[in-house]
């Protein structure tokens, strides 16, 4: 597996686990995620994945190959070429030289060549490539979230954040529409995928039970966190200004690139897949328990501090 240390991945990995598969995951750094070293059927291997031959090397013997790598801004321009078009090619080919049948391969809702932002456009190349090995054999699925939330993810957790910064936050793009869906509910199609062949050759786009606009969010956030904040939304010119400013903040919080993929609401045409069930868990049954053991944990670790205990 690829990608396999992230916020996506260890759930997916906590899943095969469970379901008994041995899970062999290449890591840019194995002392960054030396947690995972311990789960039980887990092989962790520092490597350079974007090296063909470590590819060639660690596939030799595995059923499936499952891609999760990617990013969501770029360190450097072309990064997102090297990860979301280069790295599926590479992975493609290393699968048809060691005979490995199937491909799971994770893209994103709305990712298209002719996407707004240079992360959906790259996206959506790298998603067309690994479709594009099917003449040759290769049993490729790829699936197509909107924003994912649960526990450890980038979305609600990073919002709360902003929260604790400010009284009054501006929020970019405030009218975009997002349909979040539950890592618990994308990882379950990644284990459908697994066991049910009609799934070989289709795209999916997942979403969860209800759309949401970004201002509904962060108010949602503030209301969780018991946190009285006045949330003011901004339109499309003053997101632009926005964007252009954070992209240059440590860490790139807000990028223009995500402002021209925010442009595109990244909300379901249709129904959700029939084939993994009707079931998709409402976020509001499971925001709070995770964004107020944060708050909780954090304030203790907080009483450690200042009580010289840490
Ligand atoms: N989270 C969401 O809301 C969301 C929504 C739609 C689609 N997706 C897609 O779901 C997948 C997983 O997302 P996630 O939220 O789990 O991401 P994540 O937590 O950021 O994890 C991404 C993983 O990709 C690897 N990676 C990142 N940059 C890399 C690079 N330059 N070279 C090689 N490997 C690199 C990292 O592995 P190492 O550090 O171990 O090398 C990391 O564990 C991605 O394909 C993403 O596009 C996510």
């Amino acid at each position: 597996m690829l990608g396999g240390t992230g916020f996506v991945g260890r759930y997916l990995v906590n899943q095969l686990v469970k379901q008994g598969c041995r899970v062999r995951l290449l890591t840019r750094n194995r002392e960054r995620h030396r947690d995972l070293l311990v789960w039980p059927g887990v092989e962790m291997i520092e490597a350079n994945i974007h090296d063909a031959q470590v590819l060639h090397k660690y596939f030799d013997g595995c059923g499936t190959v499952i891609n999760l790598a990617a990013m969501l801004n770029e360190k450097r321009h072309g990064d997102f070429h090297i990860v979301h078009v280069d790295l599926p090619r590479k992975v493609v080919q290393a699968c048809m030289a060691h005979g490995v049948r199937r491909l799971l391969h994770m893209s994103a809702l709305n990712a298209n060549v002719r996407g707004l932002s240079h992360y959906l456009r790259s996206k959506g190349e790298g998603e067309g490539l690994v479709h594009g090995a099917s003449t040759q054999g290769l049993q490729v699925t790829s699936f197509r979230p909107s924003v994912i939330f649960g526990p450890d993810d980038h979305f609600f957790n990073r919002f709360a954040q902003v929260m604790k910064m400010a009284p009054l936050v501006p929020v970019p793009c405030a009218s975009a529409q997002f349909a979040p869906i539950f890592v618990g509910d994308v990882a379950h199609c990644f284990m459908v995928a697994l066991q049910d062949h009609a799934t070989i050759g289709q795209r999916y786009d997942l979403c969860g039970p209800k759309n949401y606009t970004m201002q509904q969010l962060m108010e949602y956030t503030a209301q969780v966190l018991g946190m009285r904040r006045r949330i003011i939304g901004l339109g499309p010119a003053a997101s632009r200004v926005m964007a252009s400013l954070m992209e240059f903040f440590p860490g790139k919080p807000f990028t223009r690139d995500n402002y021209l993929s925010m442009k595109t609401d990244s909300v379901c045409q249709d129904e959700f897949p029939a084939i993994f069930g009707t079931h998709r868990t409402a976020l509001e049954s499971v925001v709070p328990v995770y964004l107020n053991r944060r708050d909780q944990r954090s304030r203790y670790y907080g009483y450690r501090r200042s009580a010289g205990r840490d």
